[in-house]
């Protein structure tokens, strides 16, 4: 099977993305009824990796602009002399693969794209510091493996956790590393 990675288009096929457990049945239903009119509206943007022969989108990633608490982060995660209340920071707002493509890298190169737009076109023109994502619990150490760090503020009942990515600090070990 080939696949795309591109940003959704009106005629990709939404229907079809399995993922198995009840409790992810609203990744499913952005996918299928929001995606399209939010990309179009741009208020929220998603990327689909899509079957090429029949457009039939079998993972996705949306972005979209966000904030951060600063009462959110431990002391030691905080910016000196910033004096307001909130970060500005971007936000994978949705992440899904198909049951029967995960554990194949997808989701964690869905997130490194992610990185890329924030690091390379975001950062250079806009004030945003961190990435930030609202984590499932089953997918908490998912995260973590790629940086993220959990804020401790869990923003419902159901065990969500907001969890942050320092970019600025993400930037500098980068420049490190390709400086050395
Ligand atoms: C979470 C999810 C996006 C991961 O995507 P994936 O394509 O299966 O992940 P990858 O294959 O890229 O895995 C990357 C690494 O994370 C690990 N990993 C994958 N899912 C994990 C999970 N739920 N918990 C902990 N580790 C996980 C993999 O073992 C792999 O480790 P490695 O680099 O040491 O080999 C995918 O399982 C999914 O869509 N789940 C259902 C929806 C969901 O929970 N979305 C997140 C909403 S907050």
């Amino acid at each position: 099977m080939n696949f795309e990675f591109r940003e959704i288009g009106a005629a990709d096929g939404c229907n079809s993305l399995s993922l198995g457990d009840a409790s992810l049945t609203a990744l499913k239903i952005f996918l299928r009824k929001e995606a399209k009119p939010l990309h179009a509206a741009n208020l929220a943007r998603t990327f689909v990796y899509a079957e090429k022969d029949t457009a039939r989108v079998r993972a996705y990633v949306t972005i979209v602009c966000g904030q951060v608490s600063v009462s959110y982060l431990e002391p030691t995660e905080r910016v000196d002399g910033f004096r307001y209340k909130d970060f500005p920071a971007l936000k994978l707002a949705r992440l899904a693969v198909d049951t029967s493509l995960q554990g194949q890298g997808i989701g964690n190169q869905l997130v490194d794209f992610v990185i890329g737009v924030a690091l390379e076109r975001v950062m250079p023109y806009s004030g945003c510091r961190f990435l930030v994502v609202d984590a499932k619990p089953t997918s908490i150490s998912f995260y973590e493996r790629k940086g993220f760090k959990k804020t401790g503020v869990v923003a419902d009942d159901s065990g969500i956790v907001t969890m942050v990515i320092d970019l600025h600090r993400l930037l500098n070990t980068v420049n490190k590393v390709s400086t050395a």
